[in-house]
């Protein structure tokens, strides 16, 4: 059978730019069914045959249209009603679509020439265009990896939906599917206002110049601005037309925007401009990563796997990225600080960056990050604004929790996302006890995210037992009590890492310690200090992990945070019988610091002390792999906290392992693990999922080093919310790594 047999037909009704490039690329592509096009004007359909991007066409409708499967409106808005008063008698039950770039404008016509909406009447919008116009301009590759928005309603026959998305896919474009309305605002503000002032200034300068002479000196800026102000004038005039009041809308927002960056300028308001101008620099950079592919907080996730393939001894001298729980507090604190705040060594990785984010959305002016270095204009502890939006802190539990802290102190209503891994994982933890304090806070069922925090909410210091040995619940009352009448006590069941308390002492605000109680006073001040963010343990863990069971190895990690309350790892590897020192001690800005040396020696299996568990907890998945490689049983309780993480820790390990024959036993509260022993002793590779959990994937990445074929790793994109860089900082030690994105 013939490709074209199996392929549909298809109708192109107004052979522009727009409809010429969709038969062009369909042409380029290989679709099979043949290509007709309609036009009034005879040259047109003249210039696409001689193009070949078209079969046949003509200016009579109704013969063409008995010979299509599929019809595609691409004339502009406003022609849209008499083309379709003229098609309503002769459509039959054929699937419709159009390219219309406002979508209610085009759904009305519908209903007036057809008298409803017919169900194979799939509404779409290619977002992609071209100054020029006429089937001339046609390019086969102009919707290639970019976005098509279908607006189909629920009366909608998925059967048209699937062959309209099935023409575009076939283009290379990405389909997504939204409301009419949802894409006519969203339309307004990233297309049609941003030509509304392109053809605004490029006209405004004209009219001051009539002879046009200011263009000879205008540079890159106004060539960058301005370029589509060069496009046709009247498809935008129905455009305006056609979606009159979302282009209003976008266009006040932008005026009140305007009016206060006059008023900045005006009176040389130095933050509000550095403001404005690093929140702007900072979205265009992020949209430019959108449009690069890269990953910085991927709205749709992106699917990375590891490679990775056995390897031989790990050796070097490296330095891994900043601690990420210190990241988090120096943006918070810093912003919430009378002065400015510089903090060095800042870990650029997604989460911190979502953080950092925020705070710009809360109207906190902070420069960077550029190479780990962020400087923060603190607004004091009463001076944040409140967001346009929801709060979206992507894969972090941290921020989550110590935002719900400070947020319940504010005068403004606020509302906290996450991705979907965090939208799994508790909060009650955090919200319970702000409730006690006074604070008003909705979470989704069962305690879930996403979190609203109700504003003006009076709150009170409280005495408070946390029930599991949390940081993050610590850190989040603390922060409350900061905003909070009277004293606010938080006894922990173990000591967990004090980075909070160290901090704030640092910022001038005493927090002290009574035995097992963090206790602070509400109603202080905070005053900025430099900070120096020292390397994570967590991310240095992995390599200490490499070296210690892969024989020859001898490795040195530099400026690794060794705050007491972070050190399990450190404690439990040597228990393990591992060749580990710490050289040259020192502390910078409130936080202990050392060079950690490694050198292979055989590990046996042990008992994990307890009280080693809250010190070590984010190092589990690494120290599992370490236990995989030991002589003997490795036996872990206490930790039940690990289900809780990023994934279920517990058991996204033990099936993992087991993948790699690496005999485990799950407890609720933890796990044992039979190692393989010896250094000729090797596991499997074989195919793992690390749920995407960034510590998961990093762990198995490790274990590679002693299978005795590669491990495939799924779902990796995350590592970038921990260690941007984890893959060429791990080859250059001597991992065997590769990043393949899906
Ligand atoms: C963190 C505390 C820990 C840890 C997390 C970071 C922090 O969580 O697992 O990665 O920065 O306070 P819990 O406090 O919930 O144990």
């Amino acid at each position: 059978m013939r490709e074209s047999e199996t392929e549909p037909t298809l109708l192109i009704v107004g052979l522009g730019m727009i409809g010429g490039s969709l038969a062009a690329a369909l042409k380029a592509n290989g679709f099979g069914g043949e290509i007709l096009a309609f036009d009034r004007n005879p040259d047109e359909i003249e210039t696409g045959l001689a193009m070949q991007v078209i079969d046949g066409g003509g200016a009579q409708l109704a013969p063409l249209v008995a010979r299509s499967d599929i019809v595609c409106l691409a004339v502009p808005v406003l022609a849209m009603a008499s083309v379709l008063r003229e098609l309503a008698p002769l459509l039959g039950e054929r699937i419709v679509t159009d390219v219309g770039s406002t979508k209610r404008a085009v759904h009305d016509a519908v209903v007036q020439a057809m008298g409803g909406f017919p169900p194979r009447f799939v509404l779409g919008h290619p977002i992609a265009g071209s100054e020029k116009s006429g089937v001339a301009a046609a390019n086969p590759v102009l919707y290639r990896q970019h976005k098509v928005i279908l607006t189909p309603t629920p009366a909608t026959d998925p059967e048209a939906v699937f062959a309209v998305r099935a023409l575009w896919q076939r283009c290379g474009a990405q389909v997504l599917e939204m409301s009419m309305a949802e894409h006519d605002q969203v339309l307004a503000r990233t297309s049609h206002l941003p030509h509304l002032l392109a053809f605004s200034l490029v006209d405004t300068l004209a009219r001051q110049d009539a002879r046009l002479e200011i263009f000879r000196y205008a540079a890159g800026g106004f060539r960058d601005f301005t370029r589509i102000a060069g496009s046709d004038p009247v498809m935008w005039r129905d455009i305006f037309t056609a979606n009159r009041d979302a282009v209003l809308g976008a266009l006040d927002d932008f005026e009140a925007g305007l009016k206060r960056l006059r008023t900045a300028v005006e009176q040389g308001d130095s933050d509000a401009m550095l403001g404005t101008f690093d929140r702007a620099s900072h979205a265009r950079h992020y949209f430019e990563t959108l449009l690069n592919q890269t990953s910085y907080q991927t709205m749709e996730a992106r699917q990375v796997q590891y490679r990775a393939a056995p390897g031989v001894a790990v050796s070097g001298r490296i330095r891994v990225p900043g601690d990420k729980s210190i990241s988090h507090r120096s943006i918070m604190l810093g912003a919430l600080a009378n002065g400015v705040t510089e903090v060095e060594g800042f870990l650029e990785g997604e989460d911190s960056l979502a953080t950092l984010q925020a705070f710009r959305d809360m109207g906190v002016a902070i420069e960077g990050p550029h190479q780990g270095r962020v400087t923060i204009h603190g607004v004091g502890l009463h001076g944040l604004e409140k967001p346009a939006g929801p709060i979206y802190v992507g894969n972090s539990g941290t921020a989550m929790r110590l935002f719900a802290g400070l947020l319940a102190g504010q005068a403004f209503d606020s509302e906290l996302t996450g991705d979907a891994s965090l939208t799994k994982r508790p909060m009650a933890r955090v919200a319970d006890p702000l409730r006690l304090m006074g604070a008003t806070i909705d979470t989704a069922e069962g305690g879930r995210p996403p979190l609203k925090i109700h504003g003006s909410q009076p709150l009170k210091g409280i005495d408070y037992d946390m029930p599991m040995a949390s940081a993050q619940v610590k850190s989040c009352l603390l922060l409350a009590g900061l905003y909070a009448a009277g004293e606010t006590r938080v006894r922990e069941p173990a000591p967990t890492r004090d980075h909070t308390e160290r901090m704030l002492n640092g910022f001038g605000y005493a927090v002290t310690r009574e035995g097992d109680v963090a206790r602070l006073e509400g109603g202080g001040s905070l005053t900025s200090a430099p900070i120096d963010v020292p390397s994570d343990i967590s991310s240095a863990t992995f390599f200490l992990v490499a070296a210690a069971i892969t024989p020859g190895s001898d490795l040195v990690l530099e400026h690794v945070g060794v705050n007491p309350t972070r050190v399990g790892v450190i404690n439990i590897l040597k228990l393990m019988g591992a060749d580990l020192r710490l050289e040259n001690p020192r502390e910078v800005g409130g936080e202990p610091v050392a060079d950690l040396y490694i050198r292979y020696a055989p590990l046996q299996g042990i008992d994990i002390p307890v009280d080693q568990v809250p010190l070590a907890i984010d190092e589990f998945p690494a120290l599992f792999v370490a236990a995989a490689n030991a002589e003997g049983t490795t036996r872990l309780r206490g930790a039940e906290e690990l289900r809780v993480k990023e994934s279920d820790r517990i058991q996204a390990m033990a099936d993992g392992l087991a993948v790699l024959g690496v005999e485990a036993t799950v407890f609720e509260d933890g796990i044992d693990i039979v190692g393989k022993g010896g250094e000729n002793a090797n596991y499997a590779g074989g195919h793992v999922d690390s749920l995407g959990d960034h510590r998961i994937a990093m762990a198995f990445t490790v274990a590679a080093l002693r299978a005795s074929s590669p491990i495939l790793i799924d779902d990796c994109a995350n590592v970038a919310t921990s260690f941007p860089g984890f893959v060429t900082l791990a080859n250059r030690v001597g991992l065997q790594l590769e990043e393949v994105t899906a």
